[in-house]
């Protein structure tokens, strides 16, 4: 399994601190934001990886990451989104690099400590979502979920939630997620939003969830980004 770490868009909610950099090179606690979610991957096994940004600091990855290998990436890879378009949008800038390959997508602003090895290793095909229960989960993909915890459908910031459930930008999708990419059309807000390719493969009866197992925060408001490093610090 190959790994995507998606971290392109302006960074809008972040403004003044994303006027000089990437949000996802912004500090939590003593790490670059961007080395939490290559962590997980590179700790459930998952040593190539292409990271996807965009914007004007696109350059300073570069810089920060090199070429992965202090991290443990033994081939790094990067692709440049055009504009802002959604996470599929820029999941689509990883077709090629995919090959056909099953793979474990996790957003570049999603911070957590949890340990995915396991799921990665018994994943054969479909599509697996990881789940975490918040207390704000309008602000979040949102699950409907059928009577023996099946996800029945993904609402995108629903005002009336179904669940507590946020629907975490950790995804683990078989080949065929670009076909179902092709599929979906720009959302309201103007996104090929990920929660329409996830509802494919609810349709298609393919989807499995999972609920996540450790600290997890959207580090992208202030707030929460605030929280990830409170609890960096204080975890060491
Ligand atoms: O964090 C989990 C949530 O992430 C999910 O529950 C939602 O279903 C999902 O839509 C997403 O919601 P956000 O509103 O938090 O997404 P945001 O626009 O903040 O983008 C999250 C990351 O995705 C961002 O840090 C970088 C990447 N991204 C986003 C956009 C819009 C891109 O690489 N390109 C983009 O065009």
């Amino acid at each position: 399994m190959k790994g995507v770490v998606l971290a392109g868009g302006k960074g809008s909610r972040l403004y003044p601190l994303t006027y000089a950099t990437n949000k996802h090179l912004l500090p939590v606690f003593n790490q670059p934001m961007v080395f939490y979610p290559i962590q997980t991957l590179v700790k459930a096994g998952i040593t190539e990886i292409l990271v996807v940004t965009g914007g004007p600091h696109a350059g300073h990855f570069i810089r920060v990451l090199k070429n992965g290998k202090e991290l443990g990436v033994s081939h790094l890879e990067y692709a440049y989104q055009e504009g802002e378009g959604g996470i599929s949008e820029a999941l689509k800038l990883a077709e090629d690099f995919a090959d056909n390959d099953s793979i474990c997508v996790i957003l570049g602003d999603n911070c957590t400590d949890a340990e995915i090895k396991t799921n990665v290793s018994a994943f054969k095909d479909g599509a697996l979502i990881f789940l975490k229960e918040v207390p704000d989960p309008e602000r979040f993909g949102v699950p409907t979920l059928g009577k023996s915890g099946e996800v029945m459908e993904i609402q995108e910031k629903p005002k009336k939630p179904a669940s507590p459930y946020a629907v975490t930008g950790l995804y683990i999708y078989d080949n065929t997620v670009f076909d179902k990419i092709n599929q979906i059309k720009p959302s309201q807000r103007g996104e090929l939003e990920i929660t329409d390719v996830n509802n494919l493969y609810i349709k298609e009866k393919r989807m499995k969830s999972t609920i996540l197992d450790g600290y997890w925060r959207d580090a992208g408001t202030f707030k929460t980004l605030f929280e990830a490093n409170n609890y960096w610090a204080h975890k060491q």
